[in-house]
């Protein structure tokens, strides 16, 4: 392995592009990038390149968007985490609760911040088992981070309640979920933060790497929009040492245009996408699908089915065409980055079972009826074979 390969670009991205039906779907989700580019060509001519009018309007946008107090643009998704736990003073000698199964981001900013993840299995849904909680709280414990994996609300309600008996805070990893809604409400409500990225492949994305948090809590928020520019109070006075994660003026722009003109739209298209890919692969014993609660708003940022002979039915799709994935085959505990934690195989059984049955099938906005249909039909077909 030579040095360039650990600065990998990932290959199944250049292939993927050769495929018929695709996960990713950012040359048609940007063909009108003309009305992008003036946008930027007025942040060109005013030459207002930190922060300023584009990162304010993009605050307000979101603020109002997700029913929140308070939204800070931040440089990604990762610093969202990380930058919120540095807020709330979390790090050496503490631990927080977060799940086996999730991407690297939500793990890792923990242990960068200096704090211990401890892990709680997931249920069927992937979400943090909400009932197993309580049992890994310790005297060190000082927040629960929750992820709503694929766009589905985890069960706020329970987990505000463990919170509040605890004294512990609700970190919303909800880097899937914007514009999902939890029994009528907006997440925010539930949690000290929820924070976002907006990463190209994300539901809300933008030409490079963003994010941003959402707080009802002033104090909080105060102390995010320090410690995201330097801790500067103004151009001369620093009121703690701190980071540069500003969300970059330009990629503000392009999210600002996104939420005005797409995002209602790819929202509702996933959704309907989804619902009827539920419909389409019913009553196959080969093929789990989960239940839906109409009483909570999923967004479907990953649509995941649960199969029998994952490996061989994600390589026969590919063959046809289509591209399926897994997100994710190795759980969190059980890299290698993790092994100081000193978990082992048998400790998170259900997201283990998970990653190795868990597909995902595209369900984005350029996804028709014709391709759910032949989705559908190849899958049926696979195991007919069988
Ligand atoms: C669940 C989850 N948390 C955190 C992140 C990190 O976001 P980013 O890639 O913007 O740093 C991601 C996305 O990639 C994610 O999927």
């Amino acid at each position: 392995m030579t040095i360039r390969d650990i600065n990998y670009l990932p290959k199944q991205y250049q292939k993927a592009q050769k495929l018929k039906i695709n996960h990713s779907y950012l040359t048609e989700q940007f063909s009108d990038y003309s009305k992008i580019f003036k946008e930027i060509e007025k942040i060109v001519r005013k030459g207002d390149y930190t922060l300023g009018g584009e990162v304010n309007k993009f605050e307000k946008n979101l603020q109002h968007r997700m029913g929140a107090k308070h939204a800070i643009g931040v440089g990604n998704g990762t610093d969202a985490l990380y930058l919120t736990l540095k807020a709330l003073n979390i790090g050496k000698g503490d631990e927080v609760i977060t799940t086996p199964f999730t991407f690297i981001a939500t793990v890792a900013s923990i242990a960068t911040a200096g704090a211990t993840p401890v892990f709680v299995d997931v249920k069927e849904d992937y979400n943090i088992d909400e009932d197993k909680i309580e049992s890994a709280i310790t005297k060190k414990t000082k927040a629960i981070m929750p992820v709503h994996w694929a766009g589905l609300p985890c069960e706020l309600k329970k987990i505000r309640k463990i919170a509040n008996k605890n004294n512990l805070k609700i970190i919303q990893d909800s880097c899937h979920a914007i514009d999902s809604k939890y029994y009528g409400r907006n997440i925010v409500e539930y949690g000290d933060v929820c924070t976002f990225s907006m990463h190209p492949l994300k539901n809300l994305n933008i030409w490079g790497d963003g994010g941003f948090i959402l707080t009802q809590k002033s104090y909080l928020a105060k102390k995010l929009y320090l410690i995201r520019n330097h801790g500067l109070r103004n151009r001369n006075n620093c009121e703690v040492f701190a980071y540069n994660s500003r969300l970059d003026t330009i990629q503000a722009a392009v999210a600002n245009y996104k939420i005005k003109n797409k995002l209602t739209n790819i929202t509702k298209k996933r959704i309907k996408n989804a619902l009827r890919l539920d419909h389409l692969l019913s009553n196959n014993k080969n093929i789990k699908i989960l239940k839906r609660n109409k009483s909570i708003k999923t967004v479907f940022h990953l649509y995941q089915i649960n199969v029998k002979k994952r490996n061989k039915l994600l390589k026969y799709l590919i063959s046809k065409n289509i591209d399926a994935k897994v997100h994710y085959p190795k759980p969190i505990h059980l890299q290698k980055a993790a092994r100081h934690l000193r978990y082992q195989i048998g400790d998170f059984p259900v997201a283990e079972r998970l990653a190795k049955t868990t597909l995902s099938l595209p369900v984005h906005e350029f996804i028709k009826e014709k391709d759910l249909l032949l989705m559908s039909t190849y899958i049926k077909k696979f195991y007919l074979k069988k």
